[in-house]
């Protein structure tokens, strides 16, 4: 394995901050894993896995050990008349994943399609997008126990999915190198086009009977237009997640702002729009120096050029005070800081 040293990490990070990392190996196979973390550097220097580096804000340069996740390949564990198990590599591009799914006439994920990153972030974040979240479809996650020093299998009732969260995101963070995830997926078409910019879309086109492959072009067609293009405008996607709160949250703030957004969840739970809250702050648009709030979204902090990522950090800190002085809400970031 070649580590390298002293390496800018501007080409691993989706919001383009230009900083520097100590040391940085790729792993490409489970063996890399083992003989990683039987060296010395392990034990020596913190470190982080990265995939895309499409869900992570570097603040400043990183003194530790970037791993950076290549671990490619697919494998059909198992198949029949209904459904299909694929075991996907967890350094595949998820949209790869996605496209090759839809392509064999395997339902389910398309309307995840275009999110960024590797399979096995999206396993750990739990993505989600258009009414459908990843763990929807999963069967189990395989992966290095850091602390046990073995590679284990943890099936999907013990990852302990939520809203972008998962064990990996509690127990298991910093202990747990995911090498490949299995996914069941439906050989017959199974549809969800209950969210509303999807409605809109097969409305103005007049499709009353989506295929799983309409919902793929839908999704991928409202993406383009809604968000940026990364490699043209660094970001990481949404910075904040949507807060959940209880009923009085919402009857109190229902009292002060009767128009703000409400999404109901189960067990007397909202979801309130961060987006809708921060638009109303008045950062909509907003640009001090490279680091921005993107025009035609509120939640999608970017880097215009040459931000650093403490000026990011900054700003979406000034922006959970003025959301916080408005709304009484906390806004809690979806994207992991990384600072020493
Ligand atoms: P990274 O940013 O590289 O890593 C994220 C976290 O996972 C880090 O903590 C890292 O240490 C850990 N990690 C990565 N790989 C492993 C591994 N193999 N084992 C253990 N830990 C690991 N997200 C959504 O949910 N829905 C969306 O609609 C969405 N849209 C987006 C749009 C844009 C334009 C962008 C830039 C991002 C968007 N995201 C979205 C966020 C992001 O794409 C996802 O969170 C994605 O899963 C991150 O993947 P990654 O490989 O880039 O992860
Ligand atoms: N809105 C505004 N101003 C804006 C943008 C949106 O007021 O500038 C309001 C509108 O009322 C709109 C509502 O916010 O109806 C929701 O907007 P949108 O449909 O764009 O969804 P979101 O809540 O901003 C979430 C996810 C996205 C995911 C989309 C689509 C989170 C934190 N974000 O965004 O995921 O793609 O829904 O399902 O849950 C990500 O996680 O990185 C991400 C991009």
């Amino acid at each position: 394995m070649n580590i390298l040293n002293n390496i800018s990490l501007k080409a691993n990070n989706t919001f383009g901050i230009d900083c520097k990392v100590k040391n940085f190996v790729s792993i490409r196979n489970e063996k890399d894993i083992k003989v990683l973390y039987k060296s010395d550097i392990t034990l020596n220097s913190k470190s982080i896995i990265l995939g895309e580096g499409s869900n992570v804000l570097f603040v400043g340069d990183f003194d530790g050990l970037v791993i950076h996740n290549e671990i490619k390949g697919y494998n059909i564990i198992e198949s029949n008349n209904d459904f299909i198990i694929i075991e996907a590599g967890a350094g595949e591009k998820w949209h790869d994943f996605v496209s090759l799914s839809i392509n064999n006439g395997y339902s389910g994920l398309e309307n995840l399609a275009l999110i960024p990153g590797t399979v096995g972030s999206a396993a750990i974040q739990n993505i989600g997008a258009y009414g459908v979240e990843q763990n929807e479809f999963i069967d189990s996650v395989y992966g290095f126990n850091i602390e046990k020093h073995i590679f284990q299998r943890i099936y999907k009732i013990n990852c302990n999915y939520g809203y972008r969260d998962s064990i990996f995101k509690n127990e298991l963070k910093d202990k747990f190198i995911i090498s490949s995830v299995r996914y069941t997926l439906s050989k017959s078409p199974v549809v969800n086009y209950n969210y509303k910019d999807i409605i809109n879309l097969f409305k103005e086109f007049n499709i009353t009977n989506p295929t799983p492959i309409d919902i793929f072009k839908a999704v991928i067609s409202i993406r383009n237009e809604k968000l940026p293009d990364w490699r043209q405008l660094g970001n990481s996607g949404s910075f904040f997640k949507n807060p959940i709160v209880s009923k009085k949250v919402i009857v109190d703030i229902k009292s002060k702002f009767p128009d703000i957004p409400v999404f109901p969840q189960t067990n007397n739970l909202f979801k309130l729009s961060a987006a809708w809250m921060i638009e109303q702050t008045g950062w909509k648009g907003f640009r001090v120096g490279d680091a921005g709030v993107y025009e035609k979204h509120a939640l999608i902090l970017v880097n215009h050029g040459n931000a650093s990522g403490e000026s990011i950090f900054q700003l979406s800190m000034d922006i959970r005070k003025s959301v916080k002085l408005k709304f009484n809400v906390e806004l809690e970031p979806e994207v992991l800081i990384i600072s020493n």
